[in-house]
């Protein structure tokens, strides 16, 4: 995988916003995947900045879910649903109707999960998903000990994400939904470009182990280390645990610029 430093998160958003200019130039209906949570926000900002000054153009683009609380009433403000009409459908231009995800409030959540995984292929799959990553190393929901190739499906949240996840329900880990559907690792993995970005110092040990360490369901983000086109960005904090900084600050110094991420 491709590692890059960038010096803080404002300097990660653009440079992923960057790229997913470039592939709405090149694929103006691409399928975007796109991650909640606060780590994405500089990306989705860049972005936004550049499609009102006309550098991109997002109206063709199509967007999709990474994952959703179960059991959040139908429009709830937390619902990603909500988040990422807020965050990314609205100030993007992208049409609502080619705007999709889980349906977390659905009372056969298992049949609702296979039809996102359906929904995903006939849509002829992700073109670039943007990952987050948890301070446990988990990716889209999927908590350590995910099968690596799993598909969308029902997760139970561990204590440590819902804590960290409190601070969007009033601080109050009660309000924060115990299960969720994800798109699985082996989901996630069938996209064609997996872009993470990790900031702040809480997730160096993750990135670490994500990056360097072994590849292991404990610790679900190592998936990465398996696919042909992944690109992890990380701040100066966040890559206080990697042992080849400097490797790694060296490939993206010397790489030519033609090449993007
Ligand atoms: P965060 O969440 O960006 O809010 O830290 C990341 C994640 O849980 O994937």
């Amino acid at each position: 995988m491709e590692v890059v430093i960038v010096p803080d998160a404002a300097a990660g958003g653009e440079l992923i916003a960057s790229a997913i200019g470039r592939l709405l130039t090149e694929k103006p209906d691409a399928l975007l995947g796109v991650a909640t949570g606060s780590t994405p926000v500089p990306v989705y900002r860049a972005l936004a900045a550049k499609v009102s000054s006309g550098e991109v153009d997002a109206s063709r683009a199509r967007v999709c879910q990474l994952d959703e609380y179960v059991g959040l009433p139908p429009g709830h403000p937390e619902s990603y649903r909500s988040v990422v009409l807020r965050q990314v459908v609205e100030p993007l231009g992208v049409d609502p109707a080619a705007f999709m995800g889980p349906d977390g409030a659905a009372e056969d959540v298992r049949a609702a999960c296979l039809a996102y995984d359906e929904a995903l292929a006939a849509a002829g799959g992700v073109d670039l998903q943007l990952l987050g990553i948890g301070s446990d190393g988990h990716i889209g929901f999927n908590e350590p000990c995910s099968s690596l190739s799993s598909r969308t499906r029902i997760k139970t949240l561990t204590e440590r994400t819902r804590q960290d996840n409190a601070r969007f329900f009033d601080g109050d880990i009660e309000q924060v939904p115990h299960h969720v559907i994800t798109q699985g690792i082996g989901t996630i993995l069938d996209a064609r470009h997996l872009v993470l970005l990790a900031t702040g110092e809480g997730k160096a040990e993750a990135v670490a182990q994500t990056v360097e360490g072994p590849l292991a369901a404990v610790v679900p983000a190592s998936a990465l280390q398996l696919h042909p086109h992944a690109t992890v960005v990380v701040d100066e904090a966040a890559a206080a645990g990697l042992k080849h900084a400097d490797y790694f600050r060296h490939t993206y110094a010397n790489k030519p610029s033609w090449q993007g991420i």
